[in-house]
């Protein structure tokens, strides 16, 4: 695997292999990497004939200073995982390389409702964040096919809507959440979770299959009221649990049951944030 921590030297090398006809698929990350991001590198190679991943702490997304500060670092093991898994090149760009004009002055992003529900109502900034690295790394990259993990569904949403506004060429693919044996989705903060919330934190997607076990045509708000009340007497902080139209993330309080859906859940363990979804 070949590291590159300048634009200039990856963008020279990536040149000449797409000059060849090769086909580059990319997968963007922050570190701490686990067996969900292997599995998008690993995908990456059945579709494309060069693998590239990067590892950059983007400042911009973090709506908490205190989430960035405590983001888990782990770059050696990170390296010796992405080179295992057949990775072929890893962009590893400091904060300077990737924003010379500084962190303040970005450019706005029209994300219209996807901006304004779940994460985008909570975590204010977050996504604008989000697509202002993926924009600057799919520049510099210029991947054939771009993979991201389902667990981040709304992520997923706001970069499908991102590369069309700024009609990048570079197709998007959806790759199935990871999850624990007990049913945790992977995520790089579970290590962060205390013992006894990592023991506690399988009831997310439990609840989240309930919801879909239970939920019928007509009202629906009782489905997700009982999700909330388990999650909380279990010392759960949910910041929310919701049922949206799949397609378009609509929020929902009555079903006609044949839109498809999506139920996504957001929750405090502790002073961690975890994040969940169930599409059905
Ligand atoms: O999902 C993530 O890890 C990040 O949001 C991403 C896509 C790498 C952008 O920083």
């Amino acid at each position: 695997m070949i590291v590159f921590k300048y634009i200039h030297d990856i963008s020279h090398y990536l040149h000449s292999l797409q000059q060849q006809g090769k086909k580059t698929g990319f997968v963007p990350t922050m570190g701490a990497l686990h067996q969900g991001h292997i599995s998008l590198i690993e995908s990456a190679h059945t579709k494309c004939d060069i693998v590239i991943s990067s590892i950059f702490v983007n400042p911009t997304q973090f709506n908490d200073p205190g989430d960035f500060d405590k983001y888990p670092i782990t770059i050696e093991k990170d390296i010796d995982m992405l080179e295992k898994a057949g990775c072929d090149v890893l962009f590893l760009p400091s904060v300077k390389e990737m924003y010379p004009e500084g962190l303040t002055d970005g450019k706005q992003y029209e994300l219209g409702y996807l901006e304004l529900v779940l994460d985008g109502a909570y975590r204010p900034g977050h996504f604008q964040g989000v697509c202002r690295v993926v924009e600057k790394l799919l520049r510099i990259v210029h991947p054939d096919k771009m993979l991201l993990g389902q667990k981040d569904y709304q992520q997923c949403m706001v970069l499908a809507k991102m590369v069309e506004t700024e009609r990048l060429k570079t197709i998007i693919i959806i790759c199935p959440t990871k999850r624990e044996a007990d049913g945790l989705a992977m995520s790089s903060r579970n290590v962060r979770l205390t013992n006894a919330f990592r023991t506690k934190a399988p009831l997310i997607y439990q609840c989240l299959q309930s919801i879909k076990k239970e939920i019928k045509p007509g009202d629906i708000s009782h489905v997700k009221q009982q999700a909330i009340e388990k999650l909380v007497a279990a010392g759960f902080k949910p910041d929310y649990i919701e049922v949206a139209n799949a397609q378009t993330l609509e929020l929902l309080h009555t079903w006609d049951g044949k839109t498809a859906l999506v139920a996504l859940a957001a929750v405090f363990a502790g002073e961690v944030r975890l994040i969940d979804n169930l599409v059905f």
